[in-house]
């Protein structure tokens, strides 16, 4: 695989999505989503106070959760054209510093509490120089939040999407965005019906999808069609990830029976 080219692509990808989705409104930019995302390891008071990175903006959502949440300062780092984007969106600037850079570039500060990547390792063909700038900016102790797409959980989904990514990959914007309306229309279906019925992927149906609005839910699509390069990790692979890279204590749960969110943390010495 050509690596590069591939991150490059996929970048460009984002920088055009998220010009055209460019805002965080309702459940999908709130903190009660971020509690959802940081269970069990982290709850949001626990970014009171602190300083924190965020590799893979994007429009700034979580940055935004972050600073209500009471961190101190925030780097944001997002490397594509959402990086106007981001900047525009951020709700107490004085207290983000915005880089537009890859997760292997981010400055080894060597004080941060957390780091977080949310969403944006399974967007990396090689994400092994992300996790090592994270360790490099992390104080001894600090933490190293990463969540990732899951294999386990997404079977049957990966049958279909697999080679329906192969062609919407390459479409045009606004095709895509009437292909992502026809399969909104089944999707609230589905989602009706996962209320009656114990069908593949219910709890992110139940729990995360259907506390979206109608446009983020149709975003939530798009952004599964879009982007050049998406890996879907297994258990082995995402907790990998981190103990690989000399985190300890990484420990590592199935969100919603659909993806992995993993944490690991610097060693003191
Ligand atoms: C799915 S979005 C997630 C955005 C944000 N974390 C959120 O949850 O709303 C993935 C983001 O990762 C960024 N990205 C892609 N490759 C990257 C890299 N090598 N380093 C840092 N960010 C990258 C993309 O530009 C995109 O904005």
């Amino acid at each position: 695989m050509n690596f590069s080219s591939n991150e490059d692509k996929t970048i460009k990808d984002f920088g055009e999505q998220w010009l055209k989705y460019s805002e965080n409104k309702g459940y999908y930019g709130s903190l009660e989503l971020f509690s959802d995302i940081l269970y069990p390891f982290l709850k949001t008071e626990d970014m009171r106070g602190c300083k924190i990175a965020e590799i893979g903006s994007g429009t700034g959502r979580i940055v935004n959760m972050l600073l209500e949440a009471g961190a101190q300062h925030v780097i944001a780092a997002e490397p594509s054209d959402a990086f106007e984007v981001l900047c525009r969106n951020i709700r107490q600037p004085e207290k983000v510093t915005c880089l537009k850079i890859t997760g292997d570039k981010l400055p080894a500060y060597d004080d941060l509490d957390y780091i977080f990547s949310i969403g944006v390792l399974h967007h990396i063909p090689d994400p092994i120089p992300v996790v090592e700038a994270a360790y490099r900016a992390l104080r001894p102790g600090g933490h190293f939040f990463v969540w990732v797409y899951g294999k386990e959980g997404n079977e049957l989904y990966l049958r279909l999407i697999h080679p329906l990514r192969g062609i919407t990959k390459h479409l045009p914007h606004f095709i895509l965005a009437l292909l992502v309306w026809a399969i909104y229309i089944p999707t609230a279906i589905y989602i009706k019906l996962c209320h009656r019925f114990p069908l593949p992927l219910r709890g992110y149906m139940l729990s995360v999808l259907e506390k979206m609005s109608p446009e983020k839910r149709r975003l939530i699509i798009y952004d599964q069609l879009n982007p050049e390069y998406a890996k879907y990790y297994t258990r082995f692979e995402a907790e990998k990830l981190l103990s690989d890279g000399k985190f300890e204590n990484v420990r590592i749960h199935h969100r919603h029976g659909y993806s992995w969110t993993v944490i690991g943390t610097k060693p003191l010495i």
